[in-house]
């Protein structure tokens, strides 16, 4: 029974609204305690509370390729990604991991690992290849329902997000994206980190359109002390709007759930100092309830408001009692924790110094030593201990809403000498997935109700700007053949999910056995 239906003309609105999120309620568990010590060896499934959803994160962009297929309109990343300069080695997602045509494999690879969800996201543009123009395209929904059939048969839940960042070519060039109040009308979904992609597209710049202004970056548009603000006003009432049409037409009949994923790093005060405390509260209250606290409490934070005032937009009334309550769970991409540097006092660059960024820096290094080990993704280090204190502090601020870990993961430091064998031999990324649910486990048994935890990703896919240079994957794909070639984390991952617990520990993980083909060197270039 698939969530996404073909219905008749009188449907014809709510069926542009896709219907996202099944998600099976979970009962309050009891669990036995156990000394923090051996958490992280001994982590297993069968600690977390029974029912509790483990699975892989993907997103449409990252992985679908196929962009011209079964009448797919252009989105903003086709159109970015083909930008000569705005991708590292000019890479695009046109094949991408070629899921569009390899969804049944993939599904069998996560069946394998014995998951019981799949967080994925559905391409707009393939449903409605013109945005909220033309018509819709049934063969972009059939897409969707078969992997949706599939994931069930195999008892797979679909965890779906609607918005992961691609949003229809036409959209963009008609109003700018998410810029202009129109786009909220006929969008329904739950959005991808709306946090990180104001801060990317209207911020930084970095993503499509491409929106900023010094000295947040150079663009030939845009306005990074404003547009910021508009353009999450627009996702905030856009995902109420979506969730009011799901309730009042789909919930009930489904018994699902709706909600948002925030992006949210944990901080760390830079110095031993009062002011570097307040920004570490500042900071982490500009990010994750920037989201939250509207669709919570119908407000921004307060911390916001006592630093950006009027220029906050503001809910009228009506939009108040939309978006109050419109949420049934928190998602949280959580990876990794930065120190926070007061700006209040001092200047700071990149518009650190800004009301729009709480006068608040962000860095992975104090007196050049960095919080954790860095990976790959040079922003992200590991400190699995921010994965506690994040839930701890969600669990305060919302008064233990239901929450899900829609995204963590780790990429493989990135060297110039690095060997496929480095690769697939992963060690580092299963210490930091068995260290980060060991600091999850705490969380929960300290009575968070957290309910599901997704690893980014199943596949190495398409890391928007990194391109394919940056590796989140269980699985190594090939770019020539597009083989899907399972990482030592594949063996840890099943094990820890079918609780065989052996291969927890690091001795007992064997090295992979490499067929020649296997054993090459290959340089980040290789494609
Ligand atoms: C995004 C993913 C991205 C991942 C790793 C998350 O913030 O949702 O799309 O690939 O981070 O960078």
């Amino acid at each position: 029974m698939s969530v996404i239906s073909n219905h008749t003309n009188n449907m014809k609105m709510v069926d542009k609204q896709l219907i996202s999120v099944v998600i099976i309620l979970l009962c309050c568990v009891h669990f036995h305690v156990q000394s923090s010590h051996d958490v992280e060896d001994g982590i297993s499934r069968s600690q977390f509370p029974e029912g509790f959803l483990f699975g892989t994160s993907s997103s449409s962009y990252q992985i679908e390729g196929a962009p011209f297929e079964d009448g797919k309109g252009l989105s903003n990343w086709d159109v970015f990604s083909h930008t000569p300069g705005k991708i590292n080695n000019d890479e695009n997602g046109d094949i991408a991991d070629d899921h569009y045509h390899r969804y049944l494999e993939d599904i069998e690879l996560m069946s394998s690992l014995g998951v019981n969800v799949y967080r994925f996201s559905i391409s707009w543009s393939r449903i409605l290849p013109r945005g909220i123009y033309g018509d819709i395209n049934p063969r972009g929904i059939m897409i969707y329902n078969k992997i949706i059939d599939n994931l069930l048969l195999r008892g797979i839940e679909p965890f779906v997000t609607i918005h992961h960042s691609d949003l229809p070519h036409e959209l963009e060039e008609r109003y700018g994206g998410w810029i202009s109040p129109l786009i909220q009308v006929k969008y329904w979904t739950t959005i991808n980190e709306p946090n990180l992609v104001v801060e990317s597209a209207y911020m930084r710049g970095i993503h499509p359109p491409g929106h900023c202004s010094p000295p947040f970056g150079n663009c030939y548009t845009g306005n990074s002390d404003v547009e910021p603000l508009i353009a999450m006003h627009n996702m905030l009432l856009s995902h109420a709007k979506a969730v009011k049409l799901y309730r009042k037409h789909f919930q009930a009949k489904q018994g699902g759930s709706i909600g948002i994923v925030a992006h949210a790093f944990m901080y760390e005060p830079l110095r031993d100092e009062e002011c570097d405390r307040q920004a570490v509260n500042r900071t982490l209250a500009f990010g994750l309830p920037w989201v939250i606290d509207p669709l919570v409490f119908g407000e921004y934070p307060a911390e916001m408001h006592s630093i950006l005032g009027s220029q906050l937009p503001r809910f009228s009334l009506r939009e108040n009692n939309l978006i109050k309550g419109s949420l049934d769970f928190i998602g949280i991409n959580h990876y990794g924790t930065l120190y926070a540097k007061d700006c209040s006092l001092s200047a700071c660059p990149f518009g650190a110094d800004h009301p729009i960024s709480g006068f608040v820096e962000t860095t992975g290094t104090r007196d050049g030593i960095p919080i954790g080990d860095q990976t790959g993704m040079l922003e992200l280090f590991v400190v699995p201990k921010g994965m506690e204190k994040i839930v701890d502090y969600i669990k305060i601020r919302y008064h233990n809403m239901p929450v899900y870990i829609t995204e963590n993961g780790y990429s493989s430091p990135l060297k110039a000498d690095v060997t496929m064998h480095d690769l697939l031999q992963d060690f580092k990324r299963i210490d930091y997935h068995k260290a980060y649910l060991a600091a999850l486990l705490r969380a929960i048994r300290k009575g968070a109700d957290v309910r599901g935890y997704m690893i980014w990703s199943l596949l190495d896919n398409f890391e928007w700007t990194h391109g394919y240079e940056t590796r989140f994957g269980l699985y190594y794909v090939d770019r020539h053949t597009l083989e899907r070639i399972p990482k030592l984390s594949v063996q840890w991952f099943s094990s820890f999910l079918n609780n065989t617990g052996h291969t927890n520990k690091r001795e007992n993980l064997g090295e992979q056995h490499l067929g020649s083909k296997n054993v090459r060197n290959v340089g980040f270039n290789f494609i």
